[in-house]
């Protein structure tokens, strides 16, 4: 078995990863977005030259912590510029940044930005995040160069959201940036409701990108990573626009949708991803068919998890996002993975597509 696993630029697990098994809306510019830059000296905003967002200070957010800035020597090509600057916690079991304005109901994203940068001359820090009262996510940070993201989709309890960073005797906590997107009360993320958020462990955009989609691209500024295609898969592309149905649940950008990957010479695609036993996982597979099939040309496949049958004869829709939505979870044990395999069916004459994968864990709250 070959193993490929995604740019970890994205999480904190250390077995998070998503490889391959080889013989394997338009929302108005920033409503509701709010962005802050941690760790920033001074009151004036700035807009991000990457993504045109306009970052603000924190100060307004959170009275304790010392500003710092990092070593730039860790900084590589693609950071965003918000790691340059950070709010470090010497003191205090539990510090928290409190965003007023909140739409109680409503959906929002979450994220945090941690990128170490050698800023106090350790390499490792452990810590935790919270969601007001709820455990969010183990911070394990022993790599300074690497931008961390953290991010949960949540349904707003109050009028105020509180992230916290709390001190469990393994080091300074500490924060580069925090930003909120308001996804609202449509029916984008169904299975986020008032008892379960979702936490983001993986979103690729499959086939060939340049770089990370964000914002304007997607209008909830959800960042799509791009994923190396393995040899045994290849890209392929749509010239023409994918449409999004009104109401879709996932409004996966356009630009995003318009690549996918394909076997490139099976009849199967495979993956999978190491997991948490326990917890509840929910897999997110969108696809878009490129091309205008004649009536003997059938695309159609289908889905298994470990063997186990999901989805039968699913047929991807000719220019238009078209979504496959399943949950996963084992027994409580020792870690999991989860093999998935996308297999043309014996009826079919084209093999399976993949636009772009989104997978999350379940996290109950209080
Ligand atoms: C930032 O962008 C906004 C529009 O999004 C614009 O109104 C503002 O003038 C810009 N600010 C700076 C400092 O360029
Ligand atoms: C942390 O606490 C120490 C001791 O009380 C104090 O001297 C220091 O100023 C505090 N630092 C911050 C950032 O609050
Ligand atoms: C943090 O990550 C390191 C390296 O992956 C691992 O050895 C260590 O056990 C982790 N610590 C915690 C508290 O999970
Ligand atoms: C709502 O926020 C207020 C402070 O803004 C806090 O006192 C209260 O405990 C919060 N309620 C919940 C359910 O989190
Ligand atoms: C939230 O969704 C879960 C899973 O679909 C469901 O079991 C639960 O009852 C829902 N909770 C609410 C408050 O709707
Ligand atoms: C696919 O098949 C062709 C022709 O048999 C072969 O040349 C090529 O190396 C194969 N590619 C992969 C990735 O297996
Ligand atoms: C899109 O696919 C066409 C073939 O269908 C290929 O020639 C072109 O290079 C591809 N473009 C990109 C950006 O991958
Ligand atoms: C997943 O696939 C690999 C490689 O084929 C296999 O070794 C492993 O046992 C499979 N795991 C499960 C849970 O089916
Ligand atoms: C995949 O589909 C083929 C028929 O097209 C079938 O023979 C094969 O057993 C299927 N594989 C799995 C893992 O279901």
């Amino acid at each position: 078995m070959a193993g490929y696993s995604c740019k970890p630029v994205h999480k904190m697990r250390s077995l998070i990863f998503l490889g391959f098994l080889a013989v394997a809306l338009q929302v108005n510019a920033q409503q509701g977005f709010v962005s802050i830059d941690c760790g920033m000296d001074g009151s004036t905003s700035y807009n991000d030259t990457v993504t045109g967002i306009t970052y603000e200070p924190d100060a307004k957010y959170i009275n304790s912590g010392v500003n710092y800035k990092i070593n730039k020597k860790y900084l590589q090509e693609d950071t965003p510029v918000q790691a340059e600057t950070l709010r470090s916690f010497p003191n205090g079991s539990r510090n928290c940044y409190t965003i007023n304005g909140i739409i109680q109901g409503d959906k929002y994203l979450i994220r945090g930005l941690f990128f170490h940068g050698n800023y106090d001359g350790l390499t490792s820090v452990v810590f935790e995040l919270h969601l007001g009262m709820n455990f969010w996510q183990l911070m394990n940070i022993t790599e300074p160069s690497y931008p961390f993201w953290e991010e949960i989709i949540t349904v707003a309890q109050n009028n105020s959201f509180s992230v916290c960073l709390v001190n469990i005797n393994s080091g300074t906590p500490f924060i580069s940036a925090l930003e909120l997107r308001h996804i609202g009360s449509t029916d984008v993320y169904k299975d986020v409701n008032q008892t379960n958020s979702l936490v983001l462990y993986a979103r690729v955009n499959m086939g060939d990108a340049a770089k990370d989609i964000r914002y304007p691209d997607d209008a909830y500024d959800r960042i799509w990573q791009l994923y190396i295609t393995p040899t045994v898969w290849a890209d392929i592309n749509s010239s023409q626009p994918i449409q999004t149905s009104p109401g879709d649940a996932f409004q996966v950008p356009a630009v995003v949708m318009a690549t996918a990957v394909t076997p490139a010479n099976d009849t199967y695609l495979k993956f999978y991803f190491g997991a948490d036993t326990g917890v509840v996982y929910y897999v997110y597979m969108h696809f878009a068919e490129f091309d205008a099939l004649s009536q003997t040309e059938n695309r159609m496949f289908d889905v298994l998890v470990n063997d186990e049958l999901k989805v039968s004869s699913f047929k991807p829709e000719y220019l238009l996002s078209t979504h496959i939505s399943l949950s996963v979870t084992s027994a409580l044990g020792t870690e999991v993975t989860y093999n998935f395999t996308l297999n043309s069916t014996s009826d079919s004459n084209l093999p399976p597509i993949l636009n772009a994968l989104e997978i999350y864990s379940v996290l109950p709250l209080q």
